[in-house]
């Protein structure tokens, strides 16, 4: 067993009150390697924010636990190095089970998601209320989740209520003794969050998707005032980015995100931590797709994973100051 205190990460608890406090949230950013991690630290670092490391079960799977424990052990390292002590928390995103969650506390998480949102509403109670029960014995935090993200890929369509039931987030807190609530009002997970019918077009053409529902948010943060809100999929997917990565070679179709005035909206809320992986991906991709295609000689990945890792820095930075409201904030 190993206390994230002893790694010198912290639990959300308090950067999320001085969140609430001050109008703007924490960013989350999803990490699989070096590179990544490397970048929100030296952004963070730069911009003087509070961060949320956030491990998938698909990170777990891909760069092992063990492994991204101690690079988040490292980064703690590599902020201090870098000049500033900003508050770091080790997240597991999407936990699905009361096992997952244990592990990860045992191995140094400061935080975990358990997500039973796809479960019948007793059910998410009780799994979420066990997950809580384990996880403040050691002083760490705990997300949970309340409706489910729409999702064009599993047809899951905003008129099938899948947004978060306002009038089920009192009961749910106050049973389950979660830190912080997840809610669904319209963002979803990936580069495809919306289909092209269901967008408007601007007078330059561009696609323009429904707002996210405002309304819900409102109704939420008058049921459990003050408590800390958390939104998935709130990538932007850059246009830009994607031309690039269709420039070269590329075929990423109709990509839509969240536009980012919606989520500086969102920040000023009651919403304290913002979840944002896949504009990192797109980035990421475009500037080793656009270095492999001038360079074809080139075989270093240094080569391409460096000018990949300098453009993350300049997203999380843009996030931090624009979008987010956290610079300065640590
Ligand atoms: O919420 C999902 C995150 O973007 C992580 O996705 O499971 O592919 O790592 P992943
Ligand atoms: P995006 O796919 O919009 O980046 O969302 C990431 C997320 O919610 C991770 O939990
Ligand atoms: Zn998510």
């Amino acid at each position: 067993m190993v206390n994230y205190k002893d790694l010198g990460l912290v639990n959300s608890r308090e950067i999320f009150a001085k969140a609430m406090q001050g109008g703007y949230a924490i960013p989350a950013f999803n990490f699989n390697n070096m590179e990544q991690l490397q970048a929100i630290i030296q952004a963070c670092v730069a911009q003087k924010s509070p961060v949320i490391l956030q491990v998938s079960q698909g990170a777990r799977k891909y760069a092992n636990q063990t492994m991204l424990r101690y690079m988040a052990q490292g980064a703690v390292e590599y902020a201090k190095e870098l000049g500033c002590e900003i508050p770091i928390v080790l997240h597991l995103d999407h936990g699905d089970s009361f096992e997952i969650c244990k592990s990860c506390i045992e191995y140094g998480f400061s935080s975990v998601m358990i997500d039973g949102s796809h479960l019948p509403y007793e059910e998410n109670v009780a799994l979420t209320k066990k997950v809580v029960d384990y996880a403040h014995q050691y002083d760490v935090t705990v997300e949970g989740e309340l409706g489910v993200l729409a999702g064009v890929e599993d047809e899951v369509s905003a008129e099938n209520s899948t947004y978060t039931k306002a009038e089920d987030v009192e009961d749910f807190v106050k049973k389950t003794g979660v830190d912080s609530l997840a809610i669904s009002i319209g963002t979803s997970h990936g580069a495809n969050k919306f289909r092209p019918e269901q967008c408007t077009r601007n007078e330059e053409g561009i696609l323009i998707p429904p707002p996210l529902r405002f309304d819900i948010l409102a109704e939420i943060e008058k049921r459990i005032p003050g408590f800390p809100i958390v939104l998935h999929g709130s990538s932007s997917v850059p246009q830009d980015q994607v031309a690039i990565i269709n420039k070269f070679g590329g075929a990423m179709k109709d990509a839509i995100g969240i536009p980012e005035e919606q989520l500086r909206q969102a920040a000023k809320s009651a919403v304290c931590k913002v979840n944002i992986d896949s504009d990192g991906r797109i980035v990421m991709t475009a500037a080793v797709r656009q270095v492999l295609v001038e360079k074809p000689a080139e075989f270093d990945p240094r080569k391409y994973l460096g000018p990949a890792r300098d453009n993350l820095k300049a997203l999380y930075e843009h996030k931090i100051i624009n979008v987010l409201g956290s610079a300065q904030k640590a």
